[in-house]
């Protein structure tokens, strides 16, 4: 390397070689990832300034941090945003900035390793070329969508350009992320290449300028004609995929994107103040705004376990059930050696087999891996792994006095320092604890169901429950990636507490003669992701009663219906019949009975559903904000916006509105 030219740059590092490449690196000052902040993009124009003055053969952009390429736009800058002129004028400065970098004479080059999302990928794409290095840290993804806004530095209009609008739109409007063989394979990336020649490689490419393979013909005739004339086509079929998820009062945002690419060529400047794809529309909405509250809720839940260097190697679950199984398989799965513990092999199989389906799913049939993963979770129906674990999860049946003795046993047995937990949901922790010899010994960390897929796990300090062990076990719970919350115990901690009498209430209204779908569909338009009826189906009638019990006291009367159901033996999705019936793992809801044909069911075309009563959501989801605030009074979360925090991940309350109790306080009501 020679010729070196150092500017007076706080963020970025040009070098020049002897070739004529320059390597341009991002170095984000005094932060640990980058992020493209006002003044990182007004450096990045003096670049392209020097760069101007002298062009170089070719240009390669990198980052100088292990921790990845760019991690997007500054979210801190973002959610200071006072007026919509001047979230405008942010736009416009990332647009124009790489139509420039998209322009300049000089073949381009992103070399891209690590995190390169947002605003990340949008400098990537206005490269003319992509080399993405194969590590399992690699992601890309444009998820402003998650935020509430567009991407509009670039992305809607060449993302879809490079690689198709049908699967460009499906990134833009779910905002997940692709892995680094996943790019190369959609032709976002021209190459994907293991860390050691990335260098090399990215030279070869930049140098050359030599095209990326053209396209096959019918695929470039279907580009062609989702582009053109069957471009609308295409955006009706996006907007009926986002309104399958969202409506558009909620969410403006996948509605907007589609609408930028459709009509305004990816440019998001272009679209008149006043229409409901533009900017003002966007970023007027509350939605945005309570979306990056919800983003920095979700890192304040992360923050917590950071005061803890705790990192269990080895982790003893006993019960195989429906939670001890997956807890088991998450473990796994996030590198830690797992025994798993019940009362016979054949309990244990059933959890192992579900656990190999998982591994399918999440290593994407890399078989080496999904061994890998099965070799670290250990059937162990002796429980010998409890005296060489760091953590030990306790998910046996829910019985007081079983779980004590096992307590009692297991305290025995574990390392003097083994975190011991408990999963239980109604069981007081200090009822348990007692039969510890050290009862500050034990932590509850509770789970939900289904594991894999809520991201909320409480972690709830007894009355006795050492600070050092709840530490341990809250850094535990993100070295599993799991969103940690800490609770006080009591009952049904802050979850439990929240939707047991929302359901409850959602139960009352159908007892009053209000169709199950109506209430489902009342609270589904609010932005739950399910409606309480079908939730209390999907949790199973027989717990909702026993959870009803000890949430309200054992005098409290659940509905007729409820127990009549219960009585029926019909227990919800998995009898195949509670408050609706269930065929192949769906609720069968009136207006759209099923019909059989040739053996199959199929689904009759929805009636037009009949008008939502006012006030129905409102009423149900009143026991719920009663419930959440009374956890705050009563100390059982930390705060507000922690209560808000563990609603939304715990139970998916309608993230648009910011939580139950903000937006309470912002309207007074949760509408
Ligand atoms: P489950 O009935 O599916 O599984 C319990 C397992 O524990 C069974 O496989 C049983 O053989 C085993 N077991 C019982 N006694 C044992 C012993 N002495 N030694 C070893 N294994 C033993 O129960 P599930 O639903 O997984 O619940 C387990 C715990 O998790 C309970 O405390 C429950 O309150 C709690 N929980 C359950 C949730 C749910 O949605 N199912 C959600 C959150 C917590």
């Amino acid at each position: 390397m020679s010729a070196n030219m150092q500017q007076d740059w706080k963020h970025w590092r040009l070098r020049r070689e002897e070739t004529g490449l320059a390597w341009l690196d991002l170095d984000k000052a005094e932060a640990s990832a980058n992020v493209l902040s006002a003044d990182v993009l007004a450096e990045f124009a003096g670049v392209l300034d020097v760069l101007d003055a002298v062009p170089p053969k070719a240009l390669v952009i990198a980052s100088a941090k292990p921790a990845g390429f760019i991690a997007g736009a500054d979210i801190e800058e973002f959610s200071r945003l006072d007026s919509v002129l001047a979230a405008r004028m942010l736009v416009e400065r990332g647009w124009l900035l790489f139509n420039r970098l998209a322009a300049v004479s000089y073949p381009t080059l992103a070399l891209i390793r690590g995190h390169c999302m947002g605003g990340g990928l949008e400098l990537a794409l206005a490269c003319r070329h992509r080399i993405v290095v194969d590590e399992p840290g690699t992601k890309l993804a444009l998820p402003e969508v998650m935020l509430g806004i567009v991407p509009g530095w670039g992305g809607m209009l060449r993302l879809p350009a490079l690689i198709g609008p049908a699967a460009a739109l499906d990134l833009m409007l779910t905002g997940k992320s692709v892995d680094a063989k996943k790019a190369k394979r959609l032709g976002l990336a021209d190459d994907c290449v293991p860390p050691r020649v990335m260098e090399s490689a990215a030279r070869i490419l930049a140098l050359s300028g030599v095209a990326k393979k053209p396209l096959p013909f019918k695929e470039r005739a279907l580009r062609w004609a989702m582009n053109g004339p069957a471009r609308a086509k295409v955006a009706d079929k996006a907007r009926a995929q986002a309104a399958r998820k969202v409506g558009r009062e909620n969410y403006p945002a996948p509605f907007a994107i589609v609408d930028i690419w459709e009509r305004h060529g990816g440019n998001a400047l272009d679209v008149p103040a006043g229409d409901r794809s533009s900017l003002d529309t966007i970023f007027s909405s509350p939605t945005a705004r309570n979306l990056v509250r919800v983003f920095h809720l979700q890192e304040r839940l992360k923050a917590f376990g950071k005061d803890s260097d705790f990192t269990p190697r080895h982790v003893h679950v006993v019960g195989a059930g429906v939670m001890g199984g997956d807890i088991a398989a998450v473990c796994a799965l996030r590198g830690m050696t797992v025994t798993l513990q019940d009362q016979s092999v054949e309990r244990i199989a059933p959890a192992i087999a579900r656990a190999a389906k998982l591994f399918e799913r999440r290593h994407k049939g890399d078989a080496r891996q999904v061994r890998f993963t099965l070799d670290r979770l250990i059937p162990d129906p002796k429980g010998e792994g409890a005296a060489r674990a760091d953590v030990i999860i306790e998910a046996i049946f829910e019985n007081l006095e079983v779980k004590r003795s096992l307590f009692a046993e297991l305290e025995a047995r574990a390392k003097p320092d083994a975190v011991l937990a408990t999963n239980t949901s109604s069981l007081r922790l200090e009822d348990i604890a007692t039969a510890l010899k050290d009862p500050s010994r034990l932590v509850g960390i509770h789970f939900f169901n289904p594991v894999p897929m809520l991201p909320l796990v409480e972690v709830v300090q007894g009355e006795a429950t050492d600070a050092e062990v709840l530490r341990r076990a809250t850094g535990f719970v993100r070295r599993i990636d799991k969103l940690p919350l800490p609770v006080k115990s009591a009952p049904g901690f802050l979850v439990n507490s929240v939707l047991g009498p929302y359901m409850l209430e959602a139960l009352r209204c159908v007892e009053e003669g209000v169709a199950p779908e109506m209430v489902d569909a009342a609270l589904v338009a609010f932005g739950m992701p399910m409606g309480p009826v079908e939730l209390v189906d999907t949790v199973g009638l027989d717990i909702a009663v026993a959870a009803g019990k000890a949430l309200a006291g054992e005098g409290a009367e659940p509905p007729a219906r409820l127990l009549k159901l219960v009585g029926e033996g019909k227990l919800g999705r998995k009898s195949g019949e509670g408050y609706y019936r269930w065929v192949d793992g769906k609720a069968v809801k009136a207006g759209d009975e099923d019909e059989r044909k040739g053996g199959l069911w199929r689904k009759r075309r929805p009636a037009p559903p009949p008008p939502i009563p006012a006030g129905l959501a409102e009423r149900v989801l009143a026991p719920l904000l009663a419930a959440t605030r009374r956890c705050v009074e009563l100390g059982v979360v930390g705060d507000a916006d922690l209560a808000d925090a563990g609603v939304i991940f715990g139970t998916g309350f309608a993230p648009h509105t910011g939580g139950p109790l903000h937006c309470c306080k912002v309207k007074g009501r949760p509408e």
